[in-house]
């Protein structure tokens, strides 16, 4: 952590020309150093965190800061997130002691139907192929989800929030490391466009490599636009008219147009929460799986001790750990694949999912010496609701993703997640930014027979997520922890099993996000290629799991609000700090 935090401060100072005299400290309590007592920002990349935290310094709010390191991550981490995609911002306003879910997940054009993604023999596309271009396109949320936070709970003009990344976009900052991969591994479908091309290889044509001058002219003009006129400047008038023009005109044409952005409605909506081992979880809803599914497999292990199989200092989940998370995970995915959508345009039995009586019920399916084979989703209570003839829809794989978690002056906080889908989203670049393949996330198919798929593609729906931004309250009400992370599908698990390190296990931050992984994908039970996990796969072998060995490429963020500070830690997996002061 020293390390990392050494790099960030050197990054920093190279090109942010830092005023200010407050100390900043690496908060995992590993430095030794006194824990940031005012405020706290965890970012996937230094360059942005700073920006966040200039933010705070000036007396701004956690969604101020916000809005500022997103400005700043469209720049730095492209690969991940930026003003093309989409994100879900939960918020925490301290003085209400009440929690917002801001959606700003995309949506699928209006001429968009469940035909999207089917080829011509009728057979579903492949996702990751089908998301490189326009076809995966849908209207970009985190402008318009960012404004209307702002509205609500910015402190600082809007305008002020956009200075720092369109300097470090018009003068250049540093190309970080997991940048320079992104463009390694992505390097012919970069070179294909000549706004990719022109960005990010160097004048032999060489990919650009960790620490080269990463300048992006287009995109300082775009937030200039932006901060001068509002999210109108994006969704409105000729940057919509030019994004629909790139989406239609691809070689892979997608659907969205110009009055699909212009109609664009970010949304306010309740979390999800429930109860843990004393503690209540809040987390995002529809149209995200995430909350659901993370407080189902909480619920579903409240069943069991886990709190005695906590590891000792330093040690390793063990194998009966791993055991559990696995069914009580097969348990709750089950119930995401066949039940969870937009539930603006399909119904969803949240209530049903997350009553006790059917979690004990589901919980009583777990034998804890023998794996299930295979899990079938339940039959929740649909409270009088028209209960639709459903089947599961099969999961696309990804990569662009980046959370982002923040404590204010005032105790607000947000986690938030964002996404343009894919390792750079579709590819396709208009003025600096790359437009999300977002789309991917529904199901390729709608239907067999008679019955549907929840999270079948329709106009203007919402493609299900599994973000999940998290903040667990303590017995006494108050905020305790802040928390998300990346990983596609596998962020209900990396969210899970962080929740279980620090609630059950008393591990810090620090060691939480960097613990080996293990979870469960499509039935079977990933452990950490690389790590100390992958030594349970015999043992899992034995009590009936499929096991196999892959790379769990977390991003997760965690702040823990302690009577001493705010101790938080960015996952070591990527390039992100923890600052504050
Ligand atoms: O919304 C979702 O669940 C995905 N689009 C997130 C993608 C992701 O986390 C890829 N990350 N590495």
């Amino acid at each position: 952590m020293q390390r990392r935090f050494a790099r960030a401060l050197c990054v920093t100072l190279a090109y942010l020309s830092v005023a200010s005299s407050a100390a900043r400290s690496e908060t995992a309590p590993a430095s030794g150093g006194p824990l940031p007592s005012k405020h706290i920002i965890v970012a996937a990349n230094p360059v942005a965190a700073n920006v966040g935290l200039q933010v705070l310094r000036a007396g701004g709010s956690a969604v101020d800061a916000a809005i500022a390191v997103q400005m700043a991550l469209t720049l730095v981490e492209p690969q991940s997130s930026g003003i093309g995609g989409g994100a879900l911002l939960l918020y925490f306003d301290a003085k209400a002691r009440n929690v917002v879910a801001f959606d700003g997940r995309e949506t699928a054009p209006g001429a968009a139907g469940g035909e999207l993604f089917v080829d011509r023999q009728g057979g579903a596309m492949d996702m990751r192929a089908a998301g490189i271009g326009g076809r995966g396109v849908g209207v970009p949320g985190v402008l318009r989800m960012l404004e209307t936070a702002h509205r609500a709970y910015g402190k600082l003009p809007w305008e002020q929030l956009f200075a720092a990344s369109t300097q470090l976009a018009e003068n250049g900052t540093e190309v970080a490391p997991q940048l320079a991969k992104a463009i390694a591994t992505d390097a012919s479908l970069l070179r294909q466009r000549p706004a990719t091309r022109a960005l990010y290889f160097d004048a032999d044509g060489a990919p650009l490599a960790a620490g080269a001058a990463l300048v992006n002219k287009p995109l300082a003009e775009t937030l200039r636009a932006i901060a001068a006129g509002g999210a109108d400047a994006m969704m409105t008038g000729p940057i919509a008219a030019e994004i629909a023009t790139a989406v239609r005109g691809d070689a892979s044409p997608g659907l969205l147009t110009a009055d699909d952005m212009t109609a664009y409605r970010a949304k306010r909506r309740d979390p999800v929460c429930g109860p843990y081992r004393g503690r209540r979880i809040c987390g995002f809803g529809p149209p995200s799986a995430g909350g659901v599914a993370i407080l189902q497999t909480l619920a579903l292990l409240s069943h069991f001790d886990i709190p005695a199989l906590a590891p000792g200092k330093g040690g390793d989940w063990s194998v009966q750990a791993v055991f559990l998370l696995g069914e009580a995970e097969r348990l709750a995915d089950a119930d995401t694949q066949l039940y969870l959508g937009d539930e603006d345009r399909v119904p969803v039995p949240i209530a049903g999912l997350l009553s006790p009586d059917y979690l004990l019920a589901r919980a009583q399916l777990i034998d804890q010496s023998h794996a299930m084979s295979a899990a079938a989703a339940g039959n929740p209570s649909w409270d009088g609701a028209v209960h639709p003839s459903l089947i599961p829809g099969p999961r696309p794989p990804e990569h662009g993703t980046s959370e982002i978690a923040i404590v204010d002056d005032a105790g607000n906080a947000v986690s938030m997640t964002t996404t343009v889908q894919d390792r750079f989203g579709s590819r396709i670049m208009v003025r600096g930014f790359f437009l999300n393949d977002e789309l991917t996330d529904f199901s390729p198919l709608a239907r067999k027979d008679n019955a549907m798929v929840a999270n079948r593609v329709g106009p203007g729906k919402r493609p299900r997520s599994s973000m999940a931004p998290t903040f667990v309250f303590g017995d006494d009400g108050n905020l305790e922890y802040i928390l998300g992370s990346v990983g596609g599908p596998q962020i209900i698990s990396f969210v899970a099993q962080a929740l279980i390190d620090t609630l059950d296990f008393g591990r810090t931050p620090a060691e939480a996000v960097a613990a080996p992984h293990a979870g469960v994908s499509g039935g079977i039970v990933q452990l950490e290629a690389g790590t100390s996990a992958a030594t349970l796969a015999a043992a899992l072998r034995v009590r009936g799991e499929t096991v196999e060995s892959a790379p769990m490429e977390s991003g997760t963020a965690v702040i823990h609000v302690t009577k001493d500070g705010l101790d938080g830690a960015a996952d070591p997996r990527r390039d992100g700090v923890a600052v504050g002061d």
